[in-house]
Order: structure tokens, then C-alpha cells, then sequence
């Protein structure tokens, strides 16, 4: 694989050893990735998923077959996708319980068609989220069949083809809410109160079901394009509605490849509260979960040894602004006990991290994370930049941390560390 491109400068002295920063274009490193939701990447919307070619990237270059792999953030399952395609182990954890049924669909191997996936909007048996605020989301016109499909989804399918229902019967579920599916937080827009009135003035029941089919469809051909690029036999671990910061690994890993929760981005749980509801998850299991959820839990009690940390934790304090600082110090220190807890038992590194600013500050945190590990005996060996294409600015002068022309671009960075000696 080529994995050069771009090197545009040296990183700072580490004794005889220099880390590189490079710029890179993971999607034109990776060029056998044919697109970012190929095989079964995107079968259901998860905010802030990795690129796949990211994580091809960092499994080719700093693994090898049969090698054991960590993502302990791991959102979609993207990491244990790539893992099963290039024949690695993998251990997935996140908070969001979404996590299993996600890796469960993707990584189906049996046959499956689309007649197995038949679900019933008429079933005898209903289910009812025990959820108070479900007639803000639902007209009661929506909550009949779907509580009928929901019926036969908890009742009656067969349980290893539950994880396949499920994503499709969500699709429409969400749909058919007050929820506007263009945006991943659960949002009741104007939009989507239109489109619930719409909605009603039609044969909704019939729509449902032919919603489902279709997305089904795109289910099934996506499992297909899945087990036709020769998944190997590997092992996985995944948990998912647990908190990684309260876990300890039990077994050596090669590589830890992970984007940690972002800075300020939106809150994973809550906006999945719907989906977790039809899934059978209760309110007070759902607040137990948004009580844990990094930056917006409570800060660890953790020194981060990062004078970074310190430097922009000084500029945000001056801002005054005491919710913000919480979240600041929530993130690292997060953070920082995981990494604490578990490096002993990685060999190997490549954190994610894209750009974040508080109110102007842009913060580095992939700088914060490599001085707190070099304290812990990690070495810095390479941080590849990708620009966010989509969002290109303008060029202004050179970055002094990295010596590459800041183009004010908001880019994203692959940082790899590795332990000493
Ligand atoms: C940027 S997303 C990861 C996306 C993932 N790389 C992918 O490709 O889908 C960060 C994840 O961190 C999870 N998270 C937040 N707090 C957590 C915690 N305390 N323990 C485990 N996971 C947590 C969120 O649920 C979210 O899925």
C-alpha cells in the first residue's frame, strides 16, 4: 500500500527521533475503498463515523493478520467492519447499545433474503415503548401499527435475525415521527411536523409497509456486497452499553484505533432516545447511560500531564464560563482515564481527532493526548492531517506546531503513537 504522500515536514526533536506530520487524503491512500458506506458501512445514520479508509489506513500500516484490535469508542462498528475484512480481532465497546445490533448486521455471514425479513404492521401482539413523552413524537395515528410491527419484532422474529429487522423497522419508525430525519439529533422540526400532517392525509399503513420493503431491500443487498469481499473468520468482542471508562482490557492488544467522543459535539444517547425506546430500553436505563456519556458526565478525578491542557484550560477559564470549562475538563479527563486504565496493554496507537474550537480557541487535542502519553512512555511517530474537504476556506500562513501552511481548513488528525523500549 502506499502509504507516503505529501510529507511536507519534520515534527519536533524527540531525542534522535522524528515524528512526522504529514498531509494526507485517506480516501486517495486507500484507493480500494470504492466509497465510504461500501460493504455494510451505513446501513443506519451514526453522527461523526469514521471515514472506513481511516481505519484501513491504520489496520495496513500498524497491524498485521491475526493481530488483535481495540476501538473503545466505537460508534458504528466501523472499526469492526474493516477487522473482519482484512482478517484481524477486534474488541468493540461504546456507551450507545446501538453498537451491538450495528455490528451484528454488518457482520452477518449466513444467507439471508428478503422474504426473512417479512415483519407484520398488523401483528396481534403490540409493543409499547414505556416512554412518557411518546405521544410527542408520534401521532396516535402512527403509534398502532407501529406498535404492532414493534409487537412482532419483540414477539416473534426469530432472534438471529432480530439485529436485520431492526434497521429497517427503525428507518421507518423514525419516519414516522415527529423527529426530523435530516438532522441526527432527535429534533422536532417544522419540516417534520409538515411532513407527519402530510403523512396522515395519506394511507400511511400502506407507506409504512412499503418503506419497510425498500429498506429492507437495501438491507439485503448490502449484506450481500458484504460477504462477496471475503470477510475472514476472526473473533469479536463487542459490548455495547457500557461505559469504557469503568472497563479494564483483559487481553493484550496490537492497536487501539479509536475517534474518541468529539469536544462539544452532540449528545450520542439522547439522540438515539427513540430508538432505544422501540428497543425495548426503559427511561431510568437511558438516563443511567446520558449520566455516563463523555463530555457532559461529571469530570474524573485524573491528572493530565499535558501542559497544553493547562495552557488552553487557562484561556477557556478566562472566558468565564463555567460550563464550558466542566467540558473541557470532562473530555481530557475522560480521556486521560482511559488511557490511564488500559495502555499497559496496547502496544500500539491511532487516536482520530478532528477540530474543535471553544468560542474561537481552536483546541489541540491531539497535542494534549500525545504529551500525556509521552508521559506515560509512549513515542510519537507520525500525524497525518485530511482536510475536510467539504468545508475548504481559505490559505493563510504556517502552522508553527506543525510546520504545514495553515489553510484555516478544518482538518482532521490521525495521530500514531507507539510505547517505548
Ligand atoms: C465519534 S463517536 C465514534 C464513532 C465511530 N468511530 C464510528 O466510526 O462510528 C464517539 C462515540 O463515543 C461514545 N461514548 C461517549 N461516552 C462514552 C463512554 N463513557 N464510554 C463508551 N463510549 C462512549 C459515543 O456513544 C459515540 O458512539
Amino acid at each position: 500500500m502506499a502509504a507516503r504522500c505529501g510529507l511536507l515536514a519534520g515534527g519536533r526533536d524527540q531525542g534522535s527521533w522524528k515524528p512526522e506530520y504529514r498531509r494526507v487524503s485517506f480516501r486517495k491512500l486507500i484507493a480500494d475503498i470504492p466509497s465510504t458506506t461500501y460493504a455494510t458501512h451505513g446501513l443506519y445514520m451514526y453522527p461523526a463515523k469514521f471515514i472506513p479508509h481511516v481505519v484501513r489506513f491504520a489496520l495496513e500500516k500498524y497491524s498485521v493478520e491475526g493481530d488483535w484490535i481495540l476501538d473503545p469508542f466505537a460508534g458504528y462498528g466501523t472499526v469492526a467492519i474493516e477487522a473482519s475484512l482484512t482478517g484481524r480481532n477486534f474488541i468493540v465497546w461504546d456507551l450507545n447499545p446501538m453498537l451491538s445490533l450495528l455490528v451484528e448486521a454488518s457482520l452477518y455471514r449466513d444467507r439471508v433474503s428478503l422474504e426473512d425479513l417479512h415483519v407484520d404492521f398488523s401483528y396481534g401482539r403490540s409493543y409499547t415503548p414505556e416512554w412518557s413523552n411518546l405521544g410527542y413524537w408520534h401521532p396516535r395515528e402512527f403509534l398502532e401499527p407501529l406498535s404492532r410491527a414493534w409487537g412482532y419484532y419483540h414477539y416473534a422474529a426469530p432472534r438471529r435475525l432480530k439485529p436485520l429487522i431492526a434497521i429497517p423497522l427503525l428507518k421507518v419508525t423514525r419516519y414516522f415521527s415527529y423527529s426530523d430525519e435530516k438532522i441526527a439529533k432527535l429534533y422536532r422540526s417544522r419540516r417534520a411536523r409538515e411532513k407527519v400532517a402530510g403523512l396522515l392525509q395519506k394511507n400511511y399503513r400502506d407507506l409504512m409497509g412499503r418503506m419497510y420493503l425498500s429498506e429492507a431491500r437495501r438491507l439485503v443487498s448490502k449484506i450481500r456486497d458484504f460477504q462477496s469481499r471475503n470477510p475472514r473468520v476472526v473473533e469479536g468482542v463487542v459490548e455495547a452499553g457500557v461505559d469504557s471508562l469503568s472497563k479494564k482490557l483483559e487481553r493484550r492488544v496490537k492497536l487501539l484505533v479509536t475517534s474518541p467522543p468529539y469536544l462539544q459535539a452532540q449528545e450520542y444517547i439522547r439522540s438515539f432516545k427513540l430508538e432505544l425506546f422501540w428497543l425495548g430500553y426503559s427511561e431510568e436505563e437511558i438516563r443511567g447511560l446520558m449520566r455516563r456519556e463523555i463530555p457532559y458526565r461529571e469530570p474524573p478525578k485524573v491528572e493530565v500531564k499535558s501542559s497544553s491542557y493547562w495552557e488552553y484550560r487557562r484561556r477557556i477559564e478566562e472566558l468565564g464560563n463555567h460550563k464550558l470549562l466542566r467540558i473541557y475538563d470532562s473530555y481530557f479527563k475522560s480521556l486521560i482515564l482511559f488511557l490511564n486504565n488500559n495502555h499497559r496493554m496496547i502496544s500500539r496507537m491511532a487516536i482520530f481527532v478532528g477540530p474543535v474550537k471553544i468560542r474561537g480557541i481552536r483546541i489541540p487535542i491531539d497535542r494534549v493526548l500525545r504529551e500525556h502519553l509521552e508521559s506515560l512512555g509512549w513515542r510519537h511517530v507520525e500525524t497525518l492531517i485530511d482536510t475536510i474537504v467539504s468545508r475548504r476556506l481559505f490559505k493563510t500562513k504556517v502552522n508553527p506546531a506543525t510546520g504545514l501552511i495553515d489553510e484555516r481548513t478544518p482538518t482532521e488528525h490521525l495521530i500514531i503513537m507507539e510505547k517505548t523500549g
